[in-house]
């Protein structure tokens, strides 16, 4: 299966439609040598508020950001809790409005402006999107609006496709249907959750797609096996958050987390190492 940076769209390239800024910014993301990713999710609080591991944010992300290839998270974190002379791209969370404790998941607008993103030298924009849900319509049509002010700065877009107490949809065919919607609205990325056939949701999505890492997992090791099969499902990466800052040994997992994604390391050879300090 082709690496997803190169799949095709009628027979371009994918960075052949994109603008110089937008590929040069996704190329800082998806690293070129590997044409992977391993994305730091630190943007929780959000709607879920101070949720374990993460109650202070800049003491759980300060140790894990060198192991970071882009940090994923909201202007207000990035501008309290992250050394602005940081070299991590920034993945900023744009979409907001909603918490855990209101009526209903998917109430979210864009909640930060194009300028603001580009004050905070956002390497991409992040936006959720509620398809199957009451929200549907008004995300998706956010999510297309903020890839017209994308587009206008060669910011790109990673489309999430959030689930929230939707869980049940949490199936291949769910998950085919909204990357794909949110593809053909113009994300340049996607953020979804892994599901079995995931070559399906791959092959039918023509974006690079990252993986959620879900709720934390039993174990260190379901989690590294999570990223090993999405990864030989095709796709470019992970961009977990409660299954390493949730981990007993946060700094080990992610470290072997690169190992998975970045070196072709089997989940259980990965997870021997949890505890010894790897250089990057
Ligand atoms: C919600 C989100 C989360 O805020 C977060 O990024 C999820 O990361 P993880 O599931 O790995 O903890 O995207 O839709």
């Amino acid at each position: 299966m082709a690496p997803a940076s190169i799949k095709l769209i009628t027979g371009v390239r994918v960075e052949e439609v994109m603008s110089w800024g937008l590929q040069n910014r996704l190329s800082r993301i998806i690293k070129p040598s590997t044409r992977r990713t391993v994305m730091l999710a630190v943007d929780h609080g959000y709607f879920l508020g101070p949720i374990k591991g993460l109650e202070n944010p800049r003491r759980t992300i300060t140790p894990l950001l060198p192991y970071a290839d882009a940090l994923m998270l909201t202007r207000g974190v990035l501008r309290t809790s992250i050394d602005p002379a940081t070299d991590v791209p920034i993945v900023l969370r744009v979409s907001g409005g909603n918490t855990i404790a209101g009526p209903v998941l998917g109430d979210e607008e864009i909640v930060t402006s194009i300028e603001d993103a580009i004050r905070l030298n956002a390497a991409a924009l992040a936006f959720s999107i509620y398809v199957g849900t009451e929200h549907e319509h008004q995300t998706l049509k956010a999510l297309a609006q903020l890839v017209d002010l994308g587009e206008t700065y060669g910011i790109p877009v990673l489309a999430v496709t959030a689930v929230g107490r939707e869980l049940e949809k949490r199936e291949t065919k769910y998950i085919a249907l909204a990357c794909r919607v949110a593809a053909e609205l113009g994300a340049h990325f996607i953020k979804t959750y892994y599901t079995p056939e995931f070559e399906k949701v791959v092959d039918s999505a023509p974006v690079p797609l990252v993986i959620a890492g879900g709720p934390k997992l039993e174990t260190e090791l379901d989690a590294l096996k999570l990223a090993h099969e999405a990864i030989n499902a095709g796709a470019a990466g992970v961009d977990f958050g409660r299954n390493v800052f949730q981990s007993s040994n946060p700094v080990g997992m992610i470290k072997a987390l690169r190992r998975v994604v970045h070196e072709g390391w089997s989940p259980t050879e990965a997870s021997e190492d949890l505890g010894q300090v790897v250089a990057r």
